[in-house]
């Protein structure tokens, strides 16, 4: 049986990384065998993809260049790591996906949306997300919570530019409701963890792994 693809998705700070590691660890605890990964990275290529894009030295990348290089580094995600896995049946979670550089890249830099479509199309061979849980919150409050270690270079944004990525974000909720689930980020660790599995029950594979509790 084929598996299933988990993404998480959300702006600076949002809990995702934390979220995914409760999850997996319950669906684990249940037996099931899951892969977690995050973007940009996950193969060696993408990790020394992921060192150029999050570099504040590169204040430089245009636009374009940005895209691309998210855009191969999801190349390489999906064909070495994401399709073996799904063909094995696992679950796989994966820590940002397309959605978000559809958000930032898109709707934050200003990019044609349609042409940045496109390339998610020839990044991933048109393989989509089964759901993907958009964590929401007010930046000033995940931004606060990530640059608490030192900001890169996405996090050195304006508040106008993350403000723009969450509204990318709910603007792709709203076109895809039954894939893109929105979650509120804000509250405790546990009760967002709550949430979390709320908008994942109706997966059948999750479902059985999480019983009804
Ligand atoms: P992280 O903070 O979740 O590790 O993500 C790394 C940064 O990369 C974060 O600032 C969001 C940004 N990003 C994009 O701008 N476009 C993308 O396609 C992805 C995957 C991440």
């Amino acid at each position: 049986m084929r598996g299933v693809l988990v993404t998480f998705e959300g702006g600076e700070g949002c809990g995702k990384s934390t979220q995914m590691r409760i999850l997996a660890a319950r669906l684990r605890a249940a037996g099931i065998a899951v892969s977690e990964l995050r973007e940009p990275g996950g193969t060696a290529v993408g990790e020394a993809i992921r060192a150029i894009l999050l570099d504040p030295e590169n204040s430089d990348l245009v636009p374009v260049s940005e895209l691309l290089l998210y855009e191969a580094a999801r190349a390489q995600l999906v064909a070495q790591v994401i399709e073996p896995a799904l063909a094995a049946g696992e679950v796989v979670l994966c820590d940002r996906f397309y959605d978000s550089t559809t958000a930032y890249q898109g709707h934050a830099r200003g990019l044609d949306l349609d042409r940045v479509r496109a390339l998610h199309e020839v990044a991933t061979g048109g393989l989509a997300p089964d759901r993907t849980i958009l964590l929401d919150i007010d930046p000033a409050l995940g931004l606060f919570r990530a640059t608490d270690s030192g900001a890169d270079r996405l996090e050195r944004e304006d508040a106008a530019f993350h403000a723009r990525v969450r509204e990318g974000f709910l603007a792709i909720a709203r076109e895809e409701p039954a894939r893109v689930r929105v979650v509120d980020a804000s509250g405790s660790v546990d009760e967002v963890a709550e949430r979390v599995t709320d908008a994942l029950r109706d997966i059948p594979l999750i479902r059985r792994a999480l019983g009804g509790s």
